[in-house]
């Protein structure tokens, strides 16, 4: 067993931004992190266009940038938070430079500014394009520095404890639902190991592995979200699922599509289908610069049109040095799998790529549980209403980080008789005799996510994806309480509940806004409204 003051449950941006806060600010309490994977394997590393944020005063302002968030949130952000992020922001970003993280410069000396779809100013720091990997790195050398942080590699959190481990019944309208900490498999030893907390931070991030093709690692299963679920916690807002549009297509190649950044059509790349014609201004005005949601319903669209399973970015005319200078990684990538981007096109396609709703979160970061709180990409702050703006989420995971840190530094921190909380009880379950039972499952819940509940959904589709849903999740369940538990089959139970949220939040609204569009009802309601679930 581990007593601790701060469980922080992630290595992403969110949990080492509150982490790193909690350790100088008080030295002689323990902060502990725990994430399941290698320390730096995020969402956070992959990262790429960059960080929005005001910085450059002249020509930007934060009323500009809080209304390009607005915008793009098609009219369910929520404006205080909105406000919050952007003013906090400036300062979070000053923040993680002293920390160390390198963002390009001009020969001035000058931050050099990205656009990116949906701003109407230059103004994404960016380090070339593998801005997440440089944050990831600044953030992981500086915790390092504290010794009052303990950090547990490939512990996989399975549950909260909260008062249902004490043998109260625990239902959605129980009042005050208390956070004790949480188990987690030590995959180092395959023990399950009680963690109790004062406080607990969700820092687990995104779910994009629900669907076939996304960008996000193999770690973004939606693990927080469906915990809070479970423990009877509120989840906000989970249909808005956000498809990047230009993931690289390469046929046959599985799991983690790579990126290819935004940042490439803010420096004049543009979208082209089979025939060659530019057919984003057929869409919207903004052409290949409008708000993610616009320009992935568009290549859906022509790719159905034209029968193909991508559209083609075009790199030909910009600048090589240029193009080189700004995204090493891209223009590699794309060598290494015979493009030249100079003389081809690159083939794209659109990807699971980020969850704008998730566990519901006030304006310090407080989840419906007490002494739970979540930030980054697994919570739902209210910022990115029906439609995330690029590059606002790290900007986000920083705030919310902060402010998390700063509400729970302030409470007073729960304490209870560790032996009134039970071990994990493993009685009566057994090796897995075949863990296809377990990959089949995985791979049919990606397909149906994909083919039922990806760009464009109709009530016919949701419906077949919900009776799906139910025998997948009957068949985990009975294997999750016979079997000995491994992170694969965790993570499929979790990603079951996650699907299940996408698609009831679907089902429940009648409309279509945002990042959620419905066939059966085109227009969006007048009524704005957050699906709690
Ligand atoms: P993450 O960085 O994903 O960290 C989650 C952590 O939780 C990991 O350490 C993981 O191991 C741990 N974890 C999860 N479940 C468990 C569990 N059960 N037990 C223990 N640990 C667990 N946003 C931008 O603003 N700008 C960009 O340019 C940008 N580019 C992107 C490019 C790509 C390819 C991707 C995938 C995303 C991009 N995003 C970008 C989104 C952004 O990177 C993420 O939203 C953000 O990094 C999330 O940070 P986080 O701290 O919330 O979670
Ligand atoms: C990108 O670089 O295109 C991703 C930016 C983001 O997801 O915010």
């Amino acid at each position: 067993m581990i007593q601790t003051d701060f469980l922080v449950i992630g290595s992403g941006i969110a949990g080492l931004t509150y982490a790193l806060k909690m350790a100088e600010r008080f030295p002689d309490k323990k902060i502990t992190v725990v994430t399941k994977a290698a320390a730096d394997e995020t969402n956070t590393k992959y990262a790429q266009g960059g960080i929005a944020g005001v910085t450059d005063f002249e020509n930007d302002s934060f009323e500009k940038h809080i209304n390009d968030t607005l915008i793009a949130g098609d009219g369910l952000c929520n404006e205080k938070i909105v406000e919050i992020v952007v003013k906090e922001g400036v300062q979070r970003i000053s923040e993680i430079i002293e920390w160390g993280a390198k963002f390009d410069k001009d020969a001035d000396g000058d931050y050099m500014l990205g656009m990116e779809g949906g701003h109407s100013e230059y103004r994404i720091l960016h380090h070339k394009d593998v801005t997440g990997k440089e944050m990831e790195r600044a953030l992981i050398e500086k915790v390092q520095q504290f010794p009052n942080i303990e950090f547990h590699k490939h512990w996989f959190v399975i549950e909260l404890i909260t008062q249902h481990h004490l043998g109260y019944l625990v239902t959605k309208s129980t009042p005050d639902i208390q956070c004790y900490g949480v188990y987690a498999l030590n995959t180092n030893t395959n023990q399950i190991e009680k963690i109790l907390a004062g406080t607990t931070l969700l820092a687990t991030g995104g779910n994009g592995q629900v669907y076939r093709s996304t960008t996000n690692p193999a770690i973004a299963t939606g693990d927080g979200t469906a915990m809070v679920y479970r423990a009877k916690g509120r989840i906000e807002n989970m249909e808005f699922i956000q498809f990047h549009p230009t993931a690289l297509y390469e046929p046959g190649v599985g799991g983690q599509a790579f990126l290819i950044t935004e940042a490439v059509r803010g420096d004049g790349g543009i979208l082209r289908n089979k025939k060659g014609e530019a057919f984003m201004e057929r869409y919207d005005e903004r052409k290949d610069l409008a708000p993610r949601d616009i320009v992935a319903r568009a290549i859906d669209s022509e790719m159905k049109i034209t029968g193909t399973e991508h559209v083609y970015l075009d790199c030909r005319h910009l600048d090589k040095d240029k193009f080189i200078h700004h995204f090493p990684n891209i223009y590699e990538k794309c060598l290494s799998i015979g493009i030249d981007i100079t003389q081809h096109q690159i083939p794209v396609a659109p990807a699971a790529h980020y969850s704008c709703g998730g566990i519901k979160t006030d304006e310090w970061g407080r989840t419906s549980i007490r002494s739970l709180y979540a930030a980054g990409e697994c919570a739902s702050t209210g910022l990115h209403g029906a439609n995330r703006l690029a590059s606002n989420s790290l900007l986000e995971a920083m705030v919310f980080g902060h402010r998390a840190f700063e509400d729970a530094s302030r409470l007073p921190q729960t304490s209870i008789d560790p032996a009134l909380i039970p071990d994990w009880d493993s009685a009566g379950t057994t090796d897995p005799r075949e863990m296809i039972l377990i990959t089949q499952s995985l791979k049919e819940l990606q397909l149906l996510m994909s083919d039922y509940v990806g760009i464009v959904r109709t009530n016919v589709r949701l419906e077949r994806a919900m009776r799906r849903l139910d025998l997948l999740w009957e068949e985990t369940e009975k294997l999750y309480v016979s079997t000995t538990l491994s992170p694969q089959l965790c993570e499929l139970r979790n990603m079951i509940t996650v699907a299940y949220l996408i698609v009831k939040g679907a089902q429940f609204r009648k409309e279509s806004r945002g990042l959620h569009f419905n066939t059966d009802y085109p227009e969006k309601s007048p009524i704005l409204q957050n699906i709690v679930l």
